[in-house]
């Protein structure tokens, strides 16, 4: 049996509380423990308390424990990511730049750049070249104190290749620190060799890749970009539907640049989360609230495409959704791996509290990826995801930002070094 004793903690931010995803006012509800401390058994929290109640609890067990001394630091459940695109080739430093001389993002994607760009790169990469570079961003947000992200597929667009950009994804979770959940997002583009025929693409993606994706087990989750000019209402219903009968969770890129119905549809179909929502309207977000769908945040992508419309989180929070924060990591609108960035833009753009921001990005999160149960909080039972930051008080995190490193990272009570 190993135990650890994780002490000397100025504040243990446990984001303890009710067993469901928080509403309104809870997610303001961080309950941080001043000087704190934790054991950890197996490489799951056995005790979290005051440093007062933990300690001797270690002295008592007799068995080795292996004591790490907080140094007077902040300790935080390990950051959950539910929403990155982690397996691509290449980047695309090139369009950065045209966009910084005033090219928009959709102007580029119109003449072939933008995903598609990233689409062609990604299906000449092997799945080697591929897992080397998922394993270097893998590093980058271990790093910065994510401990779980969820992955997307949608750069290969081919059977074979969104097949191999899931085998990454798995390979990635098996072979690093870092949790890996999977998402099929076929329906990410129409590729190319597909132009003008969006209709029968949708059909390879339903009667082919679905099937095989499922057969596998290569995704818990299916996703779409419902987006004027990539996938319409119909389509979505089509994909959502074969997603839903081969027993696949639903997330929508939805009402991103424009609101023509996807986030209706996706809380009519019963998604799981509905992603962007820059658009959204107070109808709609009702829409969402009724069905249960947690909204997933991404304002890294909004910054970074130069936008100034970001997400009404306010008037989310207020409709009683269970607000999600995630980084979109994206080598086009969102080349970020920090958490802590996010959370930083979510308090100054989007007028949401430092401990909301939290909230959103641990447990909130983690029920959107269905390991609530598991993961986004230190509670007993749970596993030791967990993160000493080089700071005191939790609102420090998004405070200070543009430096995101964390002092120490554990997953499954193992420390991680790079
Ligand atoms: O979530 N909106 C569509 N997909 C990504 C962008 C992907 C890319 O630009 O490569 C997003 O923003
Ligand atoms: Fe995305």
């Amino acid at each position: 049996m190993s135990q650890l004793l994780i002490t000397n903690c100025s504040q243990l931010a446990t984001l303890a509380g009710p067993a469901r995803p928080r509403v309104s006012h809870e997610l303001r509800e961080v309950a941080a423990i001043a000087d704190g401390a934790m054991l950890v058994r197996d490489g799951r929290i056995a005790a979290v308390g005051s440093r007062a109640d933990i300690e001797p609890l270690a002295e008592k067990t007799r068995k080795s424990v292996l004591t790490i001394n907080a140094g007077g630091r902040l300790v935080t459940p390990g950051f959950v990511d539910a929403h990155t695109h982690l397996v691509f080739a290449g980047n695309r430093a090139d369009e950065f730049e045209m966009r910084c001389a005033g090219a928009t993002y959709q102007e580029i994607a119109a003449q072939g750049g933008g995903i598609r760009s990233t689409v062609r790169k990604t299906r000449a990469a092997s799945e080697e070249d591929l897992n080397a570079a998922a394993t270097r961003y893998a590093r980058w947000f271990l790093e910065s104190g994510t401990t779980t992200v969820e992955a997307k597929s949608g750069y290969g667009l081919t059977v074979e290749d969104e097949l191999k950009i899931l085998r990454v994804i798995r390979q990635v979770g098996m072979t690093t620190a870092l949790r890996t959940v999977p998402t099929f997002l076929g329906a990410h583009e129409i590729p190319s060799e597909y132009a003008g025929r969006a209709d029968d693409y949708v059909g390879l993606i339903v009667d082919e890749m679905l099937p095989l994706v499922a057969r596998e087990k290569l995704a818990e989750f299916c996703d779409i970009f419902c987006e004027a000019k990539v996938f319409n209402l119909d389509q979505a219903r089509r994909v959502f539907t074969a997603a839903n009968q081969h027993g696949l969770g639903l997330r929508m890129h939805a009402d991103q640049f424009t609101a023509f119905g996807a986030s209706e549809l996706a809380a009519e179909m019963g998604a799981k989360t509905c992603d962007h929502l820059e658009q959204t309207s107070a109808a709609s977000m009702e829409k969402l609230m009724q069905a249960g769908v947690q909204p997933v945040l991404l304002p890294g992508s909004v910054y970074a495409i130069g936008s100034q419309k970001y997400p009404a989180a306010r008037a989310m929070i207020d409709a009683g959704l269970a607000v999600v924060l995630a980084t979109d990591f994206n080598p086009g609108s969102s080349p970020v791996s920090s958490m802590r960035m996010v959370m930083s833009l979510a308090c100054t753009q989007m007028k949401m509290t430092p401990a909301e921001t939290l909230v959103a990005a641990t447990v909130n999160a983690a029920y959107s990826l269905n390991r609530g149960h598991e993961i986004g909080s230190l509670e007993t039972g749970k596993v030791a995801d967990f993160v000493v930051h080089d700071a005191e008080d939790y609102r420090e995190l998004p405070y200070f930002f543009g430096d995101s490193r964390a002092a120490m990272v554990f997953t499954n009570g193992i420390s991680f070094s790079a």
